[in-house]
């Protein structure tokens, strides 16, 4: 496994390591089981004769002002390990000013999915997410890409960039891997305190039981979302809901009568972690 910091060392690797197809896994650290679950998809994507590229860099400009850029997990020798053990070849993890010039002036905007959910309640934060993974992808110039469902509205926007700005890669989403009690899988569980990691499961078991009301006939989004909020205000009482939306699929928008599926989405903080999941609704 090759490791840089260097877009020069990226570029001349990739320039003799032309495998049939480079898959690309874009990362900000702090490495779990649920990227470990990307890696491995993106080995099985590209072959034993395809590369696998993971980058992890904790990108700013997908932070707000008071949000935990400083504090992130930055956890590079254990990262470096977790890619190895799953079969990436190149792992790059540039510093900022090697991604960002300090006079930069151009910016990429996704002016529709952005505004719903997460981007309601995190201003800037997708355009931060857009930009640096058109940087990623110019960079990587990967055939495939991968990137988890936990972060659906991620995917939505990457999903709409890739068509509306011609890149030509295909994208993979990938299932949230969970705890044994149904906690997704993230870099920020590990901020919660015991009492919070003890509450913290009720995010899935609410959506869940949304769920089960769905399949039951309850289709009035504004019903599943009350029933997800007095789940999570029985069973998570430290948590404090920052949002639960019912919206279609597709765009992210209300649900509306050419609405194919559904997803519910959530954010929930606990103390300082912002915890977010999702569910389908088939
Ligand atoms: O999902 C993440 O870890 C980040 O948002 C991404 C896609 C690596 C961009 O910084």
């Amino acid at each position: 496994m090759n490791v840089t910091n260097t877009i020069r060392q990226l570029r001349s690797w990739s320039a003799v390591n032309k495998g049939p197809r480079r898959v690309f896994v874009p990362t900000m650290g702090a490495l779990h089981q649920g990227h470990a679950a990307l890696i491995h998809a993106a080995r099985e994507i590209a072959g034993q004769s395809g590369n696998v590229i993971v980058s992890i860099f904790v990108n700013p400009t997908q932070f707000g002002p008071n949000e935990d850029f400083e504090k992130y997990p930055r956890t590079l020798v254990e990262d470096l390990a977790i890619c190895r053990d799953h079969g990436a070849d190149m792992i790059f993890a540039p510093k900022v000013d090697e991604i960002y010039p300090p006079d930069r002036s151009v910016q990429i905007t996704e002016t529709s999915l952005s505004k719903a959910l997460c981007g309601a309640t995190r201003p800037g934060h997708f355009e931060g997410v857009v930009t640096v993974v058109t940087k990623l992808f110019n960079l990587v110039q990967a055939d495939d890409a991968v990137f988890g469902k936990k972060d659906y509205q991620q995917l939505a926007i990457i999903t709409r960039l890739v068509r509306d700005l011609d890149f030509n890669v295909t994208l993979h989403g990938i299932d949230t891997v969970r705890e044994d009690d149904g906690l997704a899988m993230s870099s920020r569980n590990r901020y919660l305190s015991a009492e919070e990691r003890a509450q913290a499961p009720a995010l899935r078991a609410a959506l869940v039981s949304a769920r089960e009301a769905w399949k039951k006939g309850e289709s009035d989004p504004d019903a599943l979302e009350k029933l997800i909020a007095d789940h999570i205000k029985a069973h998570a009482p430290l948590g404090r809901i920052d949002y639960i939306s019912a919206v279609d699929a597709s765009n992210l928008q209300a649900i509306s009568a050419t609405t194919q599926l559904v997803v519910v989405a959530v954010a929930v903080f606990f103390g300082k972690a912002r915890l977010i999941d999702n569910i389908e609704l088939k």
